[in-house]
């Protein structure tokens, strides 16, 4: 199994402990969070297909994984050097290969969904302002993009193109260089599906329906448009920063 798909065995695992809480905006209810009151509900149903989509039926894929442990990092000695202590069936086994598409999908909708509520700020917050930008993002962005209009420009793009229901995100390659990109459903260029060599999300944009058809409509352009003024600059570029450590559970919170 790819690395990158390690991690989302390894986030979705954790998933099952975070389910247990909403988070603190939805919890909090109208006029107990960040969120204006207008949009507590359609917030709250965001969340709560959530639940329903991903983490359930992740935590059914795990539950019925039990038989086979999952693949970790390769171990400093043979398969068998620990037995009898341990036998070589306990330290070692594979993911099921039926239950690996699960996995993948509700894993990498906890995971991108970790990452979306951290990229978004209140419209008009201080963290939504540019002035948060990083010299080092900046500068990369620039070289990639040639401006920061423009790579909003081509991130709403790939989400308004992307067919059916997915993501379109800006990720930092291996040589700190950007990249605009879309993926299906629950995808993201962490996977080794989508990407021979991982590309580490730094923004989040999600382009399922449920994220904006109870608001917008089939309007999705507008949705998309409208989310730009979201953008938590100020989290983009720590987790740009996160992004050149290699530190994923700095960009994805402490799932
Ligand atoms: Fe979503």
């Amino acid at each position: 199994m790819a690395a990158a798909n390690r991690l989302i065995v390894l986030t979705g695992l954790v998933a099952l402990v975070a389910a247990a809480a909403l988070p603190p905006a939805v919890a909090a209810g109208p006029g107990g969070g960040d969120l204006p009151a207008a949009d507590w509900a359609a917030a709250a149903v965001h969340y709560r297909l959530l639940l329903e989509e991903a983490l359930l039926p992740l935590k059914r894929a795990l539950l019925q994984s039990v038989q086979g442990p999952l693949v970790l990092e390769p171990l400093p000695y043979s398969d068998d050097a620990l037995q009898p202590v341990i036998s070589a069936k306990v330290g070692r086994g594979t993911l099921p290969s039926d239950k690996e598409e699960s996995i993948r999908n509700n894993g990498g909708g906890h995971w991108n969904h970790q990452l979306f509520w951290r990229v978004m700020s209140p419209p008009g917050s201080a963290n939504t302002s540019r002035d948060n930008i990083s010299p080092q993002l900046e500068a990369a962005i620039v070289g990639a993009f040639g401006s920061v209009d423009q790579m909003l420009s081509s991130l709403k793009a790939a989400g308004d193109s992307r067919f059916g229901s997915g993501w379109s995100w800006v990720c930092a390659a291996g040589d700190g260089g950007l990249r605009v990109l879309s993926t299906p459903n629950q995808d993201n260029p962490l996977m080794a599906v989508v990407r021979p060599q991982p590309c580490v999300p730094i923004v989040g944009l999600d382009v399922w329906e449920h994220a904006y058809y109870l608001q917008y409509g089939p309007k999705r352009g507008d949705y998309t448009s409208a989310w730009l003024e979201l953008v938590n600059w100020k989290q983009v570029s720590a987790n740009y920063d996160a992004a050149r450590r290699g530190d994923l559970a700095a960009i994805a919170g402490a799932v």
